[in-house]
């Protein structure tokens, strides 16, 4: 499946966040959206969603979903948003319940996400017994049970350490060539948009328009530490977004 935002804009009140953006994530792509902090990303991931309807312009599905997808567009929350009181299982299950799905085509679904995010030996634990880097594995479990189409991911590594996150970045890049998924990540990490995406969308302040789009010319699963061609990149996208990022800075600290 394909999602297309078309000529999107959107205002909370007067304020206008984000304008004219059109954007499209193509089937089995990583797109990395990435800005100065207020610019727009969660509101346009939102969109994206179906769960905040835009001032102006429309957000367009084109193709079929994956078969048996029970939820196209599914997010992956900073937080995790896993309910404490339910176990590992339970959580995924959660999403799996009045769907029309049996119990047996429940289980092998439970089963083949806890295998692919390496959760096999924690189904029972409870989500305060697991690392933050766990949690966020059973998140993303979680959201492969739907058989989305497109993860709508916004800065899903931010709430952990600095070596978690490499950590779940590479275990992400691995996952998303591994399954074809497609997804919309939100980021403010530049190494994580420079390992994952196959095209990184660069959003001016606020009001976040579309500044520009870099295609990372490698492909995923050749990507390595300290490639020369990545760090390239990645000083590209910082020289993109560091005037934008200093000033809205600022102007957060004056609000
Ligand atoms: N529901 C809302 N009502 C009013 N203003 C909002 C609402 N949600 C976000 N905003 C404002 O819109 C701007 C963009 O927010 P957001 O999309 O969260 O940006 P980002 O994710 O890029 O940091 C911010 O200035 C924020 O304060
Ligand atoms: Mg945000």
């Amino acid at each position: 499946m394909r999602l297309e935002l078309s000529d999107i804009s959107h205002r909370y009140g007067d304020l206008t966040v984000v304008s004219e953006i059109n954007l499209t994530v193509e089937e089995a792509e990583v797109v990395a959206l990435i800005g100065p902090s207020g610019c727009g990303k969660s509101t346009l991931l939102s969109i994206a969603g179906g769960l905040l309807q835009p001032s102006e312009g429309k957000v367009y599905q084109q193709g079929a979903a994956p078969e048996k997808c029970l939820n196209p567009l599914t997010y992956v929350f900073q937080d995790f948003a896993l309910l404490p009181w339910r176990t590992v299982e339970g959580n995924i299950r959660l999403v799996l319940a009045d769907t029309g799905l049996g119990k047996k085509e429940q289980q092998e679904r439970i089963d083949l996400v806890l295998e692919q995010t390496g959760l096999l030996g924690f189904r029972k634990a409870f989500p305060k017994q697991l690392s933050g880097g766990m949690c966020q594995r059973v998140g993303i479990a979680r959201a492969l049970a739907v058989n989305p189409a497109v993860l709508l991911m916004d800065e899903p590594l931010s709430a952990l350490d600095a070596q978690t996150r490499v950590i779940l970045m590479e275990e992400f890049a691995a996952l998303f060539s591994r399954i074809g998924i497609s997804a919309l990540y939100v980021t403010h990490n530049l190494d994580e948009a420079v390992r994952l995406a196959d095209r990184v969308v660069v959003l001016s302040r606020r009001p976040g328009r579309i500044k520009e789009i870099i295609t990372i010319n490698v492909p995923v699963a050749q990507r390595e530490d300290n490639d020369p061609v990545l760090l390239d990149y990645r000083e590209q996208l910082w020289q993109q977004i560091r005037d934008e990022a200093i000033a809205a800075d600022k102007e957060e600290h004056h609000d």
